[in-house]
């Protein structure tokens, strides 16, 4: 028997509700610990901010979107005496050990609290699908479910009216997002992060498929993805606690700069954090549930320092370092599969 905490950091995710539940009931059930959930990510630890977490308090919630938990994006690095007062709140708590459940930003901050002595197993999460030493992501299936049903949508209405229709999705520094659901939708081009683009050429792909007779387009772009000749787009705003700008915006200027070149009648629409609410679909509460049972098992046997993860069909251990080396970028040939569908 042991004291685990458990925390959500980062932007939220479909899917997190799951993992928190199978922490709780597994850590309950079959180990008889005692679970405590900091609120707000890493801004609850450092505010000793927290609530026990029972079958009570985590029933009901397998279906819901978001995280009872509450996240933020606060980085105890960025603080004045951060990591030690984020050590004090866990020592005064008495937890044995602690389950972060996050993208890059939070498992790096576990990361550095475990090479200060803390006991951490964390969960990866992120709709971005682009944390390494995982296959998937839980979150990400049901992202791109949400865009994939907003392109049939915007698909009728492009149809009905003879545009173009440019879609922006998510996707800071990898084209996941972007290329499952253009491969799903039948998007017409897919612009990503991993490949920045020539304005004209795009223009070109579309002058193209319009010259066979067809009258609309759709253009998927992901909010990370660049024109060769250009910066990436943000918005104004700074930076986060961990100093990543705010994107969005690369689908104005592809409206623009399309209907100028062309003269195709274009419009835009951002999904942004639609496509982060809501219920998760079945597959991400299955990959949560997956892991957050691996995690507590992991705490349980004092298998520290790593991260649940998917590999092909089998949940796994991973050092967390081997996540957080470098972002994981789009599959060539996943891309080169949607560029079939191209123009
Ligand atoms: O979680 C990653 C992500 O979905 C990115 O794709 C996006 O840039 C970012 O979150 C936006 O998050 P927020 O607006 O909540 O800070």
């Amino acid at each position: 028997m042991a004291r685990i905490g458990l925390l959500t950091g980062g932007g939220d995710c479909p899917g997190l509700n799951a993992v928190i539940r199978a922490v709780v009931r597994k850590g309950i059930n079959a180990h008889s610990h005692d679970l405590v959930g900091f609120r707000h990510g890493w801004a609850g630890v450092l505010a000793n901010e927290a609530v026990e977490l029972t079958h009570a308090t985590t029933s009901g919630i397998l279906h819901r979107g978001g995280t009872i938990l509450g996240t933020s994006r606060t980085n105890p690095y960025g603080e004045e005496g951060g990591e030690a007062r984020a050590i004090a709140s866990l020592e005064e708590r008495g937890i044995d050990a602690l389950i972060p459940i996050g993208g890059e930003d939070t498992l790096g901050v576990a990361r550095r609290l475990a090479d200060a002595g803390v006991n951490v197993v964390g969960v990866p999460k992120t709709i971005d699908n682009d944390l390494a030493g995982t296959d998937f992501t839980f979150g990400f299936q049901t992202a791109v479910q949400i865009a994939t049903d907003a392109i049939d949508r915007l698909h009728t209405t492009a149809e009905s009216h003879n545009r173009v229709i440019v879609v922006e999705v998510m996707g800071r520094h990898a084209g996941w997002i972007a290329a499952y659901c253009g491969l799903a939708g039948g998007a017409d081009v897919v612009l990503v992060p991993e490949r920045p683009f020539d304005i004209e050429e795009v223009c070109d792909r579309l002058r193209r498929r319009h010259a066979t007779g067809r009258t609309f387009s759709i253009v998927v772009v992901a909010e990370g993805a660049t024109r060769s000749d250009a910066d990436v787009q943000t918005q104004d705003g700074g930076t986060d606690a961990f100093g990543h700008v705010r994107l969005g915006g690369i689908a104005v200027e592809l409206e623009h700069e399309i209907e100028r070149r062309t003269g195709f009648e274009t419009r835009m629409t951002i999904l942004g954090h639609v496509q982060r609410g809501g219920t998760p679909n079945a597959y991400d509460r299955v990959l949560g549930t997956r892991f957050g049972v691996a995690a507590i098992d992991a705490a349980t046997a004092g298998n520290f320092g790593v991260m649940t993860a998917l590999r092909g069909t089998d949940i796994e251990l991973v050092p967390l370092d081997v996540a957080l080396k470098a972002p994981k970028l789009l599959d060539a040939s996943l891309f080169e599969t949607a560029e079939v569908f191209f123009g």
